[in-house]
Order: C-alpha cells, then sequence, then structure tokens
C-alpha cells in the first residue's frame, strides 16, 4: 500500500452519494482495516452543522444500510470524520479551507468531487489559485460521472482539470467498474480456452448487455430528467461493458493498455440508428414518469433505451451489440449474455440446435452460466440443454465488496486501471452526441412502457426482426426442449 497518511476532501458532503456510497464504503474499508488510522475526511457542505452532528447523521445511515454496524468501530472511525461548512461556489471560502486542511498536518491530498460536473471546473480553478494543491505529497481528484453533459461540455471541463490535476492524478469514476463481475470479465474470456479461441464472428450470433433497474428515478427527477437513460447509463456503464467485452487482448491488464483497447472499441462502435424507421434504436419512458418530483409535466426524457450496435473490427463484423437498459421495470438484473451461433456444429439428433450460451451475472446474483446441449435421457433423438453454473455467492460464500470500496482503495493506492481515462470518456461522447444529434426531437419516438413491465414492445421486435429474442434469466433456469 502507498503511503496512507492522507486528507479525503469530499465536495458535495451532504449528498445521497456521500451518505448512501462514500461513507457507508470507508467504514467498510475501516473496519476491514484496510484504511490506516492516519487518513482524514472531510466532508464540505452548505449546510449549517458540525462534525458532531453530521456524525450522527451517518451513525443512522450505517445503523440501517450496513449488516455488521459495530459501535465501537463506529466511534473509532467517525473521530476521522469532519464536516467543513462552505460554499464551494464562493471563491473567497476557499482559503479558509486550506487553513482548515494545513491544520491537520497533511500532504497527501485527494479532492472527490461529488457534484454536478457544472461545478468541476471552478472547484479545481480555485484550489489550485488558493494553494490547496501546492503540497509535498501528491493532489489527486476524483470525478463522479456524469463527466460532462455532451462532449462539448467534457471538452471544456477535461481542459481546464488536466491542466490543473494532470491525467495521472485524475479519477473518472465509472462505479460499474468497480463491480466483481466486471473486473471479471476479462478472466473469464481471457483465461479460458474454450472462450478465448472462439470469441469472434465466426462463433458468436450476438451480444446482449442489459442493466435493468425497478426503481423509478425516485428522488433525482431534477437530474435524471436533463440526463435520460441514454447519458445516465449508456453513455458510461453500457459502452465500458461493451469496450470490455470486445476489446482485443490489451498487452498488459495492469496499466493504460486495456485502455487503450477499450478506446479503440468505443472509436469503432456505431449505433445502427434507423431513426425514421424507429427499428434500432429504442426511447421509452414509463408511465407515471412525468408526475415524478422535479420532472418536467411535458418531458421527452427517456427513462429506457435499447439499441443495436455493431464494432466495426475484424473480429466483430456483422456480430449485433445489443444494448437496453431503463427503470421501472419488472426486475433488477445486469447481465451480459453470449449467444454461440448454432450453425457450424452438426447433431447426431433431429432436434433443433440450441444456441449456446455464456452469461456473466452481473447483479444481483454474481456468477457465470454456461448452457449447452446434451442428450435427452431415454431419446434417442431430443437434445436437451442444460446449465453449468457458477453461482458466486452459493458456490464460494462471498459476497462481493460495493464497487465504491475497491475504487476508494485503488484511488488511494494511486492506481487508474479502473478509472475511464480521457479518451474513452471522449469518444463515448462523440457516440452519445451523434445519436442526439440524429434524433432532436425524442418525442416522435418515445413508447411509452407501463411501470413494472419489460419495457416497449418495439425493444422486442427490433429483436424479432433479426430472428433473435432478449434472453431472460427465468429462461435460462429452464431446460429448453
Ligand atoms: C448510476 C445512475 O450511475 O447507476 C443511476 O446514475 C443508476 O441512475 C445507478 O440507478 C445504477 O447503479 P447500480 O450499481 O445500482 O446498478
Amino acid at each position: 500500500m502507498e503511503n496512507q497518511k492522507v486528507i479525503f476532501t469530499i465536495f458535495g458532503g451532504t449528498g445521497d452519494l456521500t451518505y448512501y456510497k462514500l461513507i457507508p464504503a470507508f467504514y467498510q474499508l475501516f473496519l476491514g482495516g484496510r484504511i490506516l488510522d492516519d487518513m482524514t475526511i472531510i466532508v464540505l457542505g452548505r449546510k449549517n452543522k458540525d462534525s458532531a452532528s453530521y456524525r450522527e447523521e451517518v451513525k443512522e445511515v450505517l445503523m440501517k444500510k450496513v449488516s455488521n454496524y459495530n459501535e465501537n468501530v463506529f466511534v473509532a472511525f467517525s473521530s476521522k470524520l469532519h464536516y467543513y461548512e462552505m460554499n464551494f461556489e464562493k471563491a473567497e471560502e476557499y482559503e479558509g479551507l486550506n487553513t482548515f486542511i494545513d491544520s491537520k498536518d497533511c500532504h497527501n491530498r485527494i479532492f472527490y468531487y461529488a457534484t454536478a460536473p457544472t461545478f468541476f471546473p471552478f472547484i479545481s480553478e480555485q484550489l489550485k489559485d488558493k494553494k490547496l494543491l501546492d503540497v509535498k505529497g501528491y493532489a489527486r481528484a476524483v470525478f463522479e460521472k456524469p463527466f460532462g453533459y455532451d462532449l462539448e461540455s467534457a471538452e471544456k471541463i477535461n481542459a481546464t482539470v488536466s491542466k490543473i490535476f494532470g491525467e495521472d492524478h485524475i479519477f473518472r469514476i465509472d462505479h460499474y467498474l468497480g463491480k466483481e463481475m466486471i473486473q471479471n470479465i476479462n478472466t473469464v474470456r481471457f483465461s479460458n480456452q474454450i472462450f478465448s479461441a472462439i470469441w469472434n464472428k465466426d462463433s458468436i450470433d450476438n451480444i446482449q448487455i442489459t442493466v435493468k433497474e425497478k426503481d423509478g428515478v425516485k428522488d433525482r427527477g431534477g437530474y435524471y430528467d436533463k440526463a435520460g437513460a441514454l447519458r445516465d447509463m449508456v453513455q458510461n456503464h453500457l459502452i465500458q461493458i461493451l469496450a470490455l467485452v470486445a476489446m482485443e487482448p490489451p498487452k498488459n491488464f495492469n496499466n493504460n493498455s486495456a485502455k487503450e483497447e477499450k478506446v479503440k472499441v468505443i472509436q469503432n462502435l456505431s449505433i445502427q440508428s434507423e431513426l425514421e424507421s424507429h427499428t434500432n434504436l429504442i426511447f421509452g419512458q414509463y408511465e407515471g414518469y412525468r408526475d415524478e418530483v422535479k420532472v418536467d409535466p411535458d418531458s421527452n426524457t427517456e427513462t429506457f433505451v435499447a439499441m443495436k450496435c455493431f464494432v466495426n473490427s475484424k473480429r466483430w463484423e456483422g456480430v449485433p451489440f445489443y444494448l437496453k437498459t431503463g427503470k421501472a421495470l419488472d426486475e433488477s438484473i445486469a447481465k451480459i449474455v453470449i449467444e454461440f451461433k448454432t450453425d457450424g456444429s452438426s447433431t447426431p439428433t433431429n432436434t433443433e440446435k440450441i444456441p449456446n450460451l455464456l452469461v456473466i451475472k452481473i447483479q444481483p446474483e454474481e456468477g457465470v452460466y454456461i448452457r449447452i446441449n446434451t442428450k435427452e435421457p431415454r431419446s434417442e433423438s431430443k437434445l436437451m440443454s442444460v446449465n453449468l453454473s457458477y453461482c458466486q455467492s452459493c458456490d464460494i460464500f462471498y459476497k462481493s465488496p460495493d464497487a465504491y470500496e475497491r475504487l476508494l482503495l485503488d484511488i488511494l493506492n494511486g492506481d487508474t486501471a479502473m478509472f475511464t481515462g480521457w479518451e474513452e470518456v471522449k469518444s463515448a461522447w462523440e457516440l452519445i452526441s451523434e445519436v442526439v444529434k440524429k434524433c432532436p426531437d425524442k418525442s416522435k419516438y418515445l413508447d411509452t412502457y407501463s411501470k413494472g413491465s419489460d419495457g416497449p414492445i418495439s425493444s422486442h421486435d427490433m429483436l424479432k426482426r433479426d430472428g433473435r429474442h432478449w434472453w431472460r434469466v427465468d429462461d435460462m433456469n429452464n431446460n429448453f426442449e
């Protein structure tokens, strides 16, 4: 571990992300002895409170959220936690912050921007001007997603922050990269000859990446209504997953070569947006979305996206990548389904061949599932498909830590491998901007769907036209005839 004596300052200390993700993740790291005693966390907020009252609030959250809550551990942990009242939009308040941080006598500083991206440049400039970055140790910046609102705003933000911190000290968070099964994609793919040898257009028919959520927008209507599913989920999480699945083998997994390979995928990604015929890019909005708090009553923001993309490379020529994500759906699930071709293999039976599937289950269950064909017992000519399944929590009784725990540890250790590089972010925004440009008036293409459904019918039609269907977990638990 690198030198852990560090001051971790969080802008947006009274936001949900800090209360429900960052602090619980720090608590778990502290409980597990993975962060040392000499770490200080300073949370900044505009609200009038002090460290004691902030700690009380945090305690309540932890008691509810953390199953292994321990009072003694909390007392030790909370002594590291300080509340500092300030309005980070006011330049004149940064000198006071510097004095406060200086009083903690520590030369390594990490600044976590849990704020809207519009504030990233201003905060960074103030940190520089008011000399908060003039330290003997390191100064790192962590930017929550979204990094910008579109290509133009992301470029503007990046121009400022990269000049101030330098790419090596910038950590752009995509919390999906901290999830166990996302980190497992490379291992499953590259460490198994049975997959690595056939990971291409000759053997793979199509790839489906699905991230569905049961919850609606809850109390995030203000942010979400400006973002929509395309910016909130596709630009980052889904494109990152796709890039990991589709990239060429990187030279080295521990440095930036995986990022370079991912960038190539994103740059070669095309969205089959035959918008006029509304076939390969589906936008949906759940019924009742317009009544959500802070949502425009005439909003045309999409809460569901399904799309068909191609990676223009020799490996993936002609292989569709189907992406699907949405809120207020029938289930919360994230998975990658790789459907293999059935042609090319012959069968001693007369029955139709059933495609082999490799499924990487990201959440809620974490695991890997493979479906293969066998002969149905007692029958001479019938195929039966069976599951070979690995479930992490049931087979090895391991429940993965929250993504933020891993990512915070990486930040403390100065490891940027699991964070998105500027070129990845930029290429993803280029792609999204292209879609947005092609579709200036979403109202024309917005299908409504009922809450708790599987999304608009049009997303099923998209695959039906290709002679395919979305694979569901229920399907996978059954034997196919
Ligand atoms: C966030 C999005 O990045 O990811 C949210 O802003 C979404 O809208 C969330 O709900 C999903 O993350 P997870 O880890 O709960 O699947």
